[in-house]
């Protein structure tokens, strides 16, 4: 894999547990899931702050979940954004999400040249919905651009926390085109756009009538002279979901048409198992489905495990004095779990680098019995709030896929396959670069069955 970030560096120093001090910071990262699952998790209450993001504070977001310290903010925008992405809560966003799913799967059979764009409006059209209210109406909507903005300037941002700003914060006010600010010139090429993301869906959400739900909507009602979550609070959570939800989720799904592409013997098990919950092909699988198509689950898991979004995760901050395997860390330690190398331990995952589904699956159904990755959402008190909905999201769209189209390698002019070797980005997130993907419908039927469920949506 054409790959290489300083996880993958980390990942070969043969400890669970890395500390270094760079300029009177302490770091510490975690190259295990036993160490990670100690600090973050059994000591949560320790290990619930994250470092403060100077760049970010550049690029002007309003308050935003994802970079908020631990303290009474935090608190509450937990509080209000946790509920509506519990378990139970996510079904009622199901309907809205099986039929983005119909959208994208009608989208990248009709234009697999533009693919990407159909994965990016499902991505942003289920948060879109959910937070504001608003639909993606077309292929051409500015609302993906939105999304895709957003996408830009968090996952180009560098790895969090790691900005000569963010460590040195006086040096933010240095001119920006000294040739060592690199990132404070992006932050301000960006600070327009993060603006935009937070003002456009927000004031547009409130020309919608009162009727319209969403999460906006609810808050605004909820809103009193004296409420300590302000009208800030309210843009900058809403901006969380839209940011934080949408490109999670459309890089994923990426990364699964790539896997599925190069492994077409997963490809084939996984359409056998959702045609046989669907009589065969003669109707689409809905949310009901799901239960009984594990091993779908099983290759979403291994895409979560061999590609994680967030290969070092988002710094925790230590907030008291500890002692961990007989070394002291400070208050103020910052801590990144390297969930790149977790995934990829040897001792734990054989032959990391091969995409094996069947991995997972017990020894007497031929798989190898090992445990599916659990970092890829973080850890402890700090953990994504959105996970139930971005696994709804993934799993009905990765059916609804596989159900109506056959996804390979693109085609050539000359009717050959065009094979390539992927290449990833690493500034922030890892990111698969821009790959073209063939889609062929299974069969005029299921064409059909698209257009009928979704009618005459652009
Ligand atoms: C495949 C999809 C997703 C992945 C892999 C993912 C991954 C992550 C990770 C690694 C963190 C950091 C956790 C930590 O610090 O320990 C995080 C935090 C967060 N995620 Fe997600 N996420 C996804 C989807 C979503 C969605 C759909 C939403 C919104 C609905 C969301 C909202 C958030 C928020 C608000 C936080 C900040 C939590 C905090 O700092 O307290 N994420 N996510």
């Amino acid at each position: 894999m054409a790959f290489t970030h300083y996880a993958v560096l980390i990942d070969n120093l043969d400890t669970d547990v890395l500390f270094f001090q760079t300029f009177g910071t302490k770091w510490i990262v975690l190259n295990s899931l036993k160490a990670s699952s100690e600090l973050l998790d059994q000591r949560g209450s320790n290990y619930a702050d994250r470092p403060r993001f100077v760049m970010f504070e550049e690029m002007g977001w309003s308050p935003t979940l994802t970079w908020l310290r631990w303290g009474p903010k935090c608190h509450l925008h937990r509080k209000v954004l946790q509920p509506p992405f519990a378990k139970s809560k996510v079904k009622q966003y199901q309907a809205h999400q099986r039929r983005e799913a119909l959208i994208l799967a009608k989208g990248v059979v009709d234009n697999p040249e533009d693919w990407m764009n159909c994965v990016r409006r499902f991505s942003v059209a289920v948060v879109l919905k959910i937070t504001y209210g608003l639909d993606v109406d077309s292929h051409t909507s500015p609302w993906i651009k939105l999304g895709e903005d957003s996408a830009e300037a968090v996952g180009k941002s560098g790895a969090p926390a790691s900005s000569l700003m963010d460590r040195f914060p006086a040096t933010r006010y240095l001119p920006s085109w000294l040739p060592f600010m690199e990132r404070l010139r992006f932050a301000h090429t960006w600070r327009p756009a993060i603006q935009k993301i937070t003002e456009l869906p927000f004031q547009a959400a409130l020309e919608l009538p009162a009727s319209v739900p969403s999460f906006v909507r609810s808050r605004m009602r909820a809103r009193t002279a004296e409420s300590p979550f302000t009208l800030s609070d309210i843009k900058g959570a809403a901006a969380t979901i839209l940011i934080a939800g949408n490109d999670t989720t459309s890089s994923t799904l990426n990364l699964l048409v790539l896997y599925l592409l190069q492994n077409p013997g997963a490809q084939r098990r996984a359409q056998a198992e959702v045609d046989s919950v669907t009589a065969g092909g003669t109707r689409l699988p809905d949310f009901a489905d799901l239960q009984r198509l594990p091993y779908l689950n099983l290759i979403l898991n291994e895409t979560y495990r061999i590609c994680p979004l967030s290969p070092l995760g988002i710094p925790h901050a230590s907030i008291k004095d500890d002692v961990y395997q007989g070394r002291f860390i400070p208050a103020g330690t910052i801590v990144y779990p390297n969930v790149w190398a977790m995934n990829r331990d040897e001792k734990v995952y054989r032959k990391p680098e091969l995409f094996w589904p069947e991995r997972f699956e017990s020894r007497d159904k031929g798989g190898w019995g090992e445990p599916l990755p659990v970092g890829n959402f973080g850890f402890g008190r700090r953990i994504c709030i959105g996970r139930n909905l971005a696994e709804n999201s993934l799993l009905i769209a990765l059916a609804i896929l596989l159900a109506t189209t056959e996804i390979g390698w693109p085609i050539g002019e000359d009717g050959e396959e065009e094979r390539f070797e992927a290449e990833f980005c690493f500034r922030g997130q890892a990111i698969v670069l821009p790959f073209r993907a063939s889609f062929i419908s299974r069969s005029e039927k299921l064409r059909d069955l698209l257009e009928q469920e979704i009618g005459g949506c652009q």
